[in-house]
């Protein structure tokens, strides 16, 4: 009997949707064009681009001329952050960040801070969220740039980034926000909300992989991190990957078509029903991150005394693809810095377990999850110094 397959991981990722894999497609072959090339082949792929960047554009309420393609979400927000960090006229070396950002933001800051700049990471609450209080009172004079997350890719909260951007308004520092999980998931409007720079990354929301964007608001300066032919209005030299950036902007447009069709209404039911079920059938297990200010395809949940691996492991024999905290490096589990920094100690933040839902997700296979997932808890927790409680 063949294994059912339910993939639950799209905050690692997103299959490429059908219809933006045939929008990419004829840029490999007859669209081949190099976009800068002033023959019909290249005029060709640059309108291509041009209508994608709108597309792109579009989706965050952004000018076409405030988007500048990037190789990966990794890529924008690096691009963001030292680029922003080196072309600040104002004086000063201090620069923020949160405890729970991906490493593409974490790892940045920490590299700054080697190399000269002061660097705060603000806390977050029991659910992983910034408050706009502590922001306030971290902003100094000498700060110069102020990086949070919109959503959270570990446990799906989503932060206050109106409030924390209008205080750096207030306080004219540059504010620079990564979207990746949240852009295509729920609506962002740049138009209305004071944020600088914003990171998206196609592959999170059904578009290729190695494709991302950073939304630079009108005027604002940004040193280049890669010179060259000085293609992405001089902010990323590189002849521009057509496919992918047409795939980005297909992308764009079936995330506005799903928000239409009721999606984010029918993701958001399915998993609070995989959520309650799982606290509902295995004891000493619970939600991680906010139930409420959350994306709406997230879940995280915490299984006590119970390695995270194991489950995944486990899930995977059964054909379920889910993630954990942890991450395995050289050998050593360490757990997730989101969740230590929620205030969990060691031993529970190692059981956490990631299922992101996706556009194919059904209720079946919910109800499949639904039915694996405490007969492997039950099954790992008979061989454990569990016992109960
Ligand atoms: C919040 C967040 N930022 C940045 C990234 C990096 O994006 P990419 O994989 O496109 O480099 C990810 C990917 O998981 C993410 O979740």
């Amino acid at each position: 009997m063949e294994t059912r397959k339910v993939y639950l991981d799209h905050s690692a990722t997103t299959p490429v949707a059908e219809e933006v894999l045939n929008a990419m497609i004829p840029y490999f072959t007859e669209g081949m064009g190099n976009p800068n090339s002033l023959h019909q082949w290249g005029r060709d792929a640059r309108r291509a681009i041009d209508e994608a960047r709108e597309s792109v554009a579009g989706l965050v309420g952004a000018g076409p001329h405030e988007i500048v393609f990037t190789g990966s979400g990794s890529a924008s927000d690096n691009l963001a952050i030292k680029g922003a960090v080196w072309a600040s006229k104002r004086v000063g070396k201090h620069i923020i960040t949160s405890a729970v950002e991906h490493h593409a933001i974490m790892d940045t800051f920490k590299w700054l801070g080697k190399k000269g700049y002061d660097v705060t990471f603000l806390p977050v609450d029991k659910y992983g969220m910034v408050h706009p209080e502590s922001l306030k009172e971290a902003i100094r004079d000498d700060t110069i740039l102020v990086s949070i997350m919109y959503a959270n890719n570990e446990v799906g909260t989503i932060n206050p980034i109106a409030e924390l951007g209008t205080i750096c308004r207030e306080r004219k520092v540059l504010f620079h926000t990564d979207a990746v999980q949240a852009a295509g998931h729920m609506p962002i409007d740049v138009s209305h909300l004071p944020v600088d720079m914003l990171t998206i990354s196609a592959h999170k929301m059904y578009g290729p992989k190695g494709i991302g964007a950073l939304y630079i608001r009108k005027g604002i300066k940004l040193t280049p991190l890669v010179h060259g032919g000085g293609q992405e209005y001089g902010i990323r030299s590189g002849t521009e990957n057509t496919p992918s950036i047409v795939g980005f902007g297909e992308a764009a447009r079936l995330a506005r078509r799903l928000h239409e069709r009721g999606e984010t209404d029918r993701i958001s039911g399915l998993r609070d029903k995989l959520l309650d079920g799982i606290i509902e059938r295995i004891p000493d297990s619970f939600v991680t991150g906010h139930r409420v200010e959350r994306l709406p395809y997230h879940g995280s949940v915490c299984v006590r005394l119970i390695e995270g691996e194991g489950i995944l492991l486990r899930m995977d024999y059964v054909g379920i693809g889910v993630s954990s905290g942890s991450a395995c490096t050289s050998g050593s589990l360490e757990p997730s810095h989101v969740l230590l920094a929620m205030g969990l100690d060691h031993a529970t933040a190692h059981g956490s377990v990631r299922l992101t839902l996706g556009k194919d997700t059904t209720e079946e296979d919910i109800d499949y999850v639904l039915e694996e997932f405490p007969r492997i808890v039950d099954t790992l927790r008979k061989m454990s110094p569990y016992k109960g409680g």
